[in-house]
């Protein structure tokens, strides 16, 4: 039980080192020691301990931990090894042949690397990452096209073992694989619905593996190729096309054909959904019909929302009731509001009828939209009824 016994033996230790202390009543210092006794079992190295200084002043003293500044690095110098140990400076983007082995190497001690999600994801064995004491090095061997991406290399900050990656140092190279076969980077669906939000803007990823390819937007029906200007819609071969500012005419069943020397390929297919999109979360303003009811009258709390036309707003309600269960009920309405910009109000009416002393208190309403929720409430007083006095 050797678990046991090296508690035994530290506990001992620890005891004695009080006992000691006890009798040259220093004990503010000695527990310092003990202290470091429980903390030194070995895993860690001594030398990652703060150092307090030179003083050899042996009265009791303050220890005040002091943060141990390390300066950051500088932004990390990215290359890519090449054959018989020759090193080049990658810019933004590199082509690999599939098949070869990707080396990058990054200064930097020590630096995390990024690579594609998928690759993260599920490890079989051919990425390879190794810190060196001033750099270090990704191996990514068996390469394909569908390996294509981006890969970064982030220097770490760190204070003694709390490491934190420097994301505005990183430094990012795009590995092409250019694919014979596959011009496209294969994707798990045969096709992908994506949601096209007002003003907000789409990307439809059909990522070429080679940066060659010659990449054209389709749209399945009726089948054309669709114009892309640079403005309402571009390209990127690092990304695929951008929509943006989405309208409802862009959407419908999209796909990109890429094309390089003999070869022409599809993409996946993206079904694009239109879906009117609040530009803000809802700005509900409630009112109650009185903020002082008398029993047995009826209440009215409306809660309502002004935004733009087509843009669901739900609404949940809180009231005091709630816990007894009172059978409270709900009208909700949509109007539009005249005047040029397309925008109606949303309406949740909340009705009490007969009011009881339980329906004093806050009434909450919670207005939802695609871009968030906003609450407000109003209170409201019940008060007993008037008795008609005796003559
Ligand atoms: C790379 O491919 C070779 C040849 O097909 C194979 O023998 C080797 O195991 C592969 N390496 C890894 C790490 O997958």
């Amino acid at each position: 039980m050797p678990l046991v016994n090296s508690f035994g033996s530290k506990g001992r230790r620890v005891l004695s080192a009080l006992l000691i202390c006890a009798v040259i009543f220093e004990l503010a210092y000695c527990q310092k020691d003990t202290q470091e006794q429980r903390t030194t079992p070995g895993r860690r190295p001594k030398t990652s301990k703060p150092k307090l200084g030179k003083s050899t002043n042996k009265g009791p003293r303050t220890v005040i931990a002091k943060p141990k500044i390390k300066a950051t690095q500088a932004v990390p110098v990215l290359t890519q090894v090449l054959n018989r140990g020759k090193f080049k400076k990658v810019g933004d983007s590199i082509s690999v042949q599939t098949g070869d082995t990707l080396v990058l190497r990054c200064r930097g001690k020590p630096v995390q690397w990024s690579v594609p999600k998928y690759l993260e994801e599920d490890d079989d064995g051919r990425l390879k990452i190794v810190q060196h004491e001033r750099y270090g090095v990704l191996t990514f061997v068996n390469t394909t096209g569908a390996d294509t991406g981006e890969y970064t290399c982030y220097p770490m900050y760190c204070e003694d073992t709390d490491c934190r990656k420097e994301y505005d140092k990183a430094v990012r190279v795009f590995v092409f694989f250019p694919d014979p076969q596959e011009l496209f980077v294969p994707t798990s669906d045969y096709y992908e619905a994506i949601q096209l939000r007002t003003n907000w803007p789409t990307l439809l990823p059909c990522q070429v593996t080679s940066p060659e390819a010659k990449v054209t937007l389709h749209r399945e029906f009726p089948p054309v190729e669709v114009a892309v200007d640079g403005t309402e819609i571009s390209f990127n071969v690092k990304r695929g096309f951008t929509i943006h500012r989405p309208r409802p005419h862009h959407a419908g069943a999209l796909f990109c054909v890429a094309s390089l020397g003999n070869l022409r390929q599809s993409s996946t297919k993206y079904m694009l959904i239109y879906v009117n999109y609040p530009m803000a979360p809802p700005a509900p303003v409630i009112q109650a019909s009185s903020s002082s009811v008398t029993v047995g009258e009826n209440l009215r709390v409306s809660c309502s929302v002004v935004g733009e036309q087509d843009v669901v707003v739900e609404f949940t309600w809180e009231y005091p009731g709630q816990q007894i269960g009172r059978p409270l009920y709900t009208q909700e309405s949509i109007s539009p509001i005249g005047g040029g910009a397309a925008r109606q109000q949303s309406q949740s009416v909340l009705l009490v009828d007969e009011v009881r002393d339980v329906d004093q208190g806050a009434y909450a309403c919670t207005a939802h939209n695609l871009q968030g929720a906003k609450s407000v409430s109003a209170t409201v007083k019940v008060v007993p009824k008037v008795k008609a006095k005796k003559p």
